[in-house]
């Protein structure tokens, strides 16, 4: 053959490969409102970057005619390429090649970027559309299965992996982007769920459709499973690129430093006052954060789960870091069973990539009730206790005002090894609220006090001796519990000058195979 013929083959078989399932599967995506694969792929990496590996993999199968349905590069696009100048690796299901089911080759293409991500410390990136285990492989699909997630298990706490959801992941193909560290799944047409309508409705009787059982926004609000919700495929690329960008390459290295204009003593005199006179009146603690974070930017994770716990990543004197904050505006801030979750989540993915905490207290203790215990609050309460106590990135604490009983000691206090612990004047660090600790210590005085002018003039006073003791911060600074109590217009300057002086930090866990900790 001619050297041109040479080229020209291997032309003609990259635009087949390009191809994937052909143009019907490719219009049927588009109809339906999707994007094929190597759209996917164009949108996440820097324009140009993409070096693709295994386009001419074919599948192997022979059983039901298969060596009949044979597309080049089978059901996946694989390669490397940049985000905003750092290597990624990815993958991307194609739906168009037999629904994106996953074969035996598929396993291998993508454990081919998992390996070599892990050899050279680059997150992965895995864009998921797919009917599960290719049904005609049998075991050698289900095997593949097992070598991804043996992978992803591998790879937890080595190097970012990020998971998005264009469109069915059913079945145990959950179990990996369950295994990643994030999930981003796009508004429409994206679903997760182990066992689909059909099925549920013959164990259980329940009738449900494949949104209300797994679509976005009920992993987004209920089940916490999706970290990330974009309100399309371009704008979910465009959230997973940005995620990227607080984040290092692997738990080797520091997440980028980013310049910015914002001065690291910019003072902010709105929160000098952003505290409520009552002390039972909320306030949003996202505004705190957008006024102590660099030019206000900060990239909220879980979003709809658990709104009573705010998490994210910010950046403060260019320094990437992770935000943990009680919300007073949802549920008055009280930690129960699944803002522990996130938080403990966030805190362990900070900690393992080498990503300083800033910690901001407002909580009146944990929900209590048979709700939360019989869903085991002890437990899930435990995991945000161990990842904070575990963590040994930097660590600094503002209470802002609330900081009572078990919650204070979870919501990263000193003796977790918390590096420094400031306070607002507004805070109020003690076992429990003014009320139910003069309930408790006063509870037989109270019980022989027939008027009722007189027991609320009791109540009030106990009530101001408790206060007068506890709502304030000089008695726990007074311990060195506190390392000071600090002006709130001044927060951003004196949190960055404590990542700063922090950023050397060295400290370490007693030698063990792993942790135990609550699951
Ligand atoms: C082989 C599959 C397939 C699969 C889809 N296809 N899923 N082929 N194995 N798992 C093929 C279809 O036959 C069809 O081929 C093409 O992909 C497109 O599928 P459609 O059904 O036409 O598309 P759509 O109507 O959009 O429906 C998509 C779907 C549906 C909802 C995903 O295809 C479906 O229910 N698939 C099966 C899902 C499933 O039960 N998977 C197994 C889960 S268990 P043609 O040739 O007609 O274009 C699992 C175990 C993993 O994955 C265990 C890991 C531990």
């Amino acid at each position: 053959m001619a050297f041109e013929q040479k080229i020209k083959e291997l032309l003609d078989k990259r635009g087949e490969a390009r191809m994937g399932g052909g143009q019907k599967g490719i219009d049927k995506q588009h109809e339906q409102g999707k994007l094929t694969a190597r759209e996917r792929i164009a949108l996440l990496l820097d324009e140009g970057s993409f070096e693709e590996f295994d386009m001419f993999v074919t599948h192997r199968c022979t059983n039901f005619d298969m060596q009949k349905k044979s597309y080049l590069g089978d059901g996946v696009v694989t390669g490397y390429g940049t985000i905003n100048g750092r290597q990624v690796y990815v993958f991307a299901q194609d739906f168009t090649v037999l629904g994106g089911s996953l074969s035996e080759t598929m396993a291998l293409k993508i454990c081919k970027v998992m390996d070599q991500a892990m050899k050279v410390g680059a997150p992965v990136i895995g864009l998921n559309d797919s009917g599960g285990a290719r049904i005609q492989e049998g075991i050698n699909a289900l095997a593949g299965f097992a070598e991804i997630f043996e992978r992803n298990i591998l790879a937890s706490g080595v190097v970012p992996q990020i998971s998005a959801i264009f469109g069915p992941c059913a079945g145990g193909s959950v179990y990996s982007p369950a295994l990643t560290d994030f999930i981003f799944m796009s508004k429409e047409n994206s679903y997760m769920f182990l066992t689909g309508p059909k099925v549920v409705k013959t164990v259980t009787g329940e009738d449900v459709t494949v949104d209300k059982l797994g679509g976005a926004m009920v992993h987004a609000t209920k089940s916490g499973v999706a970290h990330f919700v974009g309100e399309t495929e371009e704008a979910t690329l465009e959230m997973i690129r940005e995620l990227v960008g607080y984040i290092p390459s692997n738990n080797f290295e520091e997440a980028p430093m980013m310049a910015t204009g914002d001065p690291i003593d910019r003072l902010e005199d709105s929160l000098n006052t952003i505290i409520p006179e009552n002390p039972n009146q909320a306030y949003d603690v996202k505004d705190v954060i957008h006024a102590i974070v660099d030019d206000g930017k900060f990239l909220e994770v879980h979003e709809k789960f658990a709104q009573n716990l705010v998490v994210g990543f910010a950046r403060m004197g260019g320094m990437s870091v992770g935000v943990v904050a009680n919300q007073p505006k949802a549920m008055a801030g009280v930690l129960d069973c699944n803002a522990s979750r996130k938080g403990a989540r966030f805190v362990r993915f900070c900690d393992a990539f080498n990503i300083p905490l800033v910690t901001l207290v407002d909580v009146p203790g944990f929900l209590p009730g048979t709700g939360q215990e019989y869903n085991g609050v002890i437990n899930h309460g435990a995991k945000m206790l161990y990842a904070y106590g575990e963590a040994t990135v930097p660590k600094v604490t503002v209470t802002l005002r609330k900081s009572y009983g078990g919650a204070h000691i979870v919501m990263s206090c000193k003796q977790l090894r918390s590096d420094i612990n400031y306070a607002w004047p507004t805070a109020q660090i003690a076992v429990m609220g003014a009320s139910g600790a003069t309930e408790v210590l006063h509870g037989r005085a109270l019980k022989e006090i027939t008027d009722p002018e007189e027991k609320a003039k009791f109540i009030a006073e106990k009530e101001k001796e408790y206060n007068d003791l506890f709502a304030n911060p000089y008695n726990a600074a007074k311990y060195g519990y506190i390392d000071d109590v600090i002006e709130p217009r001044n927060t951003r300057f004196r949190v960055i000058r404590a990542l700063q002086a922090l950023q050397t930090k060295k400290d370490s866990l007693p030698m063990k195979k792993h942790c135990n900790l609550p699951l």
